[in-house]
């Protein structure tokens, strides 16, 4: 069990004894060492209920609860806090255990079938910033909720559909006739912007693009092939990025947009047996009361066009439709920015009254801010266009390159170069992790990149050295951990908590917590580095224990960068 539920659940039956079975224990961890280790603060509230003093119910409460062997100190503190100070054999035995598993002693929650659907970039074009942070949100979100126990399907809801295929493809018939489709199709960008020109400046291939559009839906095997062709292609840029990022996407968790094509009639038709469709101005729509608009109206969700065509919204009833009823999933996370927050709002209100999705299917829409440059406005080149995103990861590898190359510069190129790919690609998916992922940030090379602070090459840095410490141990005799120095009670306790903050970011899904934990153990870790000498003390008893610290506290920064998706190095 993890500390904090086996805390809640011992001061919860500690509350029920003492007559308040309803309230609740509410611990934390403390806000600062002289706090103890972690802090209950529902004594004010049951006091209050039961019209008792706070500070004698607290002393009730500390007389009744079963911390033996668990708690070494409890101290009512203000208006009747219970601070609480861990106690050193117990926090030295969940070490102790903790290295001896696998998963490091964090256990696993109730499975259930979790979806993670995150990047879903539209196929038309090619990667850029703007993809960054719901691939890396996504994929550390998507691994969180994997070592947490549950069953998990990663799902790539790329834009594969619409009338722009039309144009790519007549455009990928021409550039085939002049021998030139290779060499086009190597800059999607550039491929979508000329195709784009054609369209707008040739009638004639307009009409081409346009006739494509209606084979393509009418199920032409030749042009269905062509499209395939072109989205393949496609596909093979964003795995292109996906690898150099570590993201754990392939093919098999593609189901495009193009998958619920032909569910669309039949949504339209369901919603309309359920008497939930109304004409207006000719479009269909639905109508919810849940959202109005400044006048006090009703907004209308559109779900099919006065021409007929659907939308993006369509899509997504059917794809939640499939996702209960074929996948059987508990729950889905949507990893989408912030600005579509309306449309998952009204998507997920609709999806349920519909019975699409029902109460026991949860539905999230996991958001977040946007990536800014140095100047606070959106990320852009200096001459404002979009950054390819495999341009900028190979930027951040170049830069990480660079600076490896002026720390170390003895290093052979190959191993510069591998530490580059570590640091340059960590640095970049840290920065946009360790933010709150709610807020708007600010994209800075110099900050990502630093050896100090809360970043990536820190805590990467932290590890090698951990690891250093280990393959320097040779010989040092096994002995059991005890914990004298407060540098080794505050590292034991947080060690001991990695599995309140995994269990923290599968239930909450915000991976900051993981990163500010990362950092904390890192700094821990560095005070009883300096404090507690692991190789040179004179006790070899002390070796052996305090290797044991050293030793969870590698693998812990192993696992918790895994989680996010970043690599470690074993020499840096
Ligand atoms: N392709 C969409 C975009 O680029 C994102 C898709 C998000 N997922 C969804 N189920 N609507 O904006």
């Amino acid at each position: 069990m993890n500390l904090l539920q086996l805390l809640n659940d011992r001061f919860k039956a500690a509350l029920a004894a003492v007559g308040a079975p309803e309230a609740q224990p509410l611990v934390q961890l403390a806000g600062r060492p002289e706090y103890g280790d972690y802090q209950m603060n529902g004594v004010m509230g049951a006091a209050k209920a039961q019209k008792l003093n706070p500070r004698e119910l607290a002393q009730k409460i500390i007389e009744v609860v079963d911390l033996d062997g668990i708690a070494q100190k409890l101290d009512i503190a203000g208006p009747g806090f219970i601070n609480i100070t861990l106690d050193d054999g117990f926090l030295a035995g969940r070490v102790e255990a903790a290295l001896q598993d696998a998963r490091l002693g964090v256990p696993a929650l109730p499975k259930k079938r979790v979806m993670v659907e995150y990047s879903s970039p539209n196929l038309a074009k090619e990667m850029h910033v703007g993809h960054l942070r719901s691939t890396i949100i996504g994929d550390a979100l998507a691994r969180v909720q994997a070592f947490a126990g549950m069953e998990v399907i990663r799902q790539n809801h790329v834009g594969d559909w619409g009338t722009q295929f039309g144009m790519l493809v007549a455009y990928l018939v021409e550039t085939r006739k002049t021998g030139q489709a290779e060499l086009e199709l190597a800059d999607l960008e550039n491929f979508y912007r000329k195709a784009k020109i054609r369209f707008d400046e040739d009638a004639a291939f307009a009409d081409t693009a346009r006739d494509y559009v209606v084979k393509l839906q009418g199920g032409d095997p030749e042009v269905n092939a062509l499209w395939h062709q072109f989205l393949e292609i496609s596909l093979s840029h964003c795995n292109a990025v996906y690898q150099r990022l570590n993201v754990q996407l392939n093919d098999g968790d593609v189901r495009g947009e193009s998958f619920y094509n032909d569910d669309l009639p039949v949504i339209v038709e369901e919603l309309r047996q359920q008497g939930l469709l109304v004409e207006d101005q000719g479009a269909q729509v639905v109508f919810l009361e849940e959202f109005r608009n400044k006048e006090g109206e009703a907004q209308a969700y559109i779900i099919q066009k006065k021409d007929g065509g659907y939308l993006y919204a369509t899509t997504d009833l059917g794809a939640i439709r499939f996702r209960t009823r074929a996948l059987k999933l508990d729950h889905c996370i949507y990893v989408v920015d912030a600005r579509q927050a309306l449309h998952f709002q009204q998507l997920f209100t609709l999806a349920r009254k519909a019975g699409f999705a029902p109460e026991s299917f949860q539905l999230e829409h996991i958001s977040f801010g946007t990536m800014m440059g140095k100047d606070g406005k959106p990320f852009k080149t200096r001459s404002g266009d979009t950054v390819k995103l495999i341009e900028l990861l190979e930027e951040a590898e170049q830069r990480a390159f660079d600076l490896v190359s002026a720390k170390n510069p003895d290093l052979d190129e190959s191993t510069r170069r591998q530490i580059a790919e570590a640091v340059g690609i960590g640095a970049v998916k840290y920065a946009d992790l360790s933010k709150n992922r709610t807020s708007d940030y600010i994209f800075d090379w110099d900050t990502m990149l630093s050896f100090e602070g809360n970043t990536a090459p820190y805590l990467q840095y932290a590890y090698t050295r951990a690891a250093r410490i280990r393959s320097n141990a040779a010989g040092i005799k096994d002995a059991a951990l005890t914990l004298d120095q407060p540098a080794e009670h505050a590292l034991a306790l947080e060690l001991a908590r990695f599995s309140d903050v995994v269990h923290q970011v599968a239930r909450e899904s915000y991976p900051h917590f993981l990163c500010q934990y990362l950092y904390t153990l890192a700094t821990q870790f560095s005070r009883f580095y300096e404090a507690c000498p692991v190789l040179e003390a004179d006790s070899k008893i002390a070796h052996g224990g305090r290797l044991k610290l050293s030793d969870l506290t590698a693998a812990t920064l192993k696992t918790g960068l895994d989680l996010l998706g970043i690599k470690v190095l074993e020499t840096m």
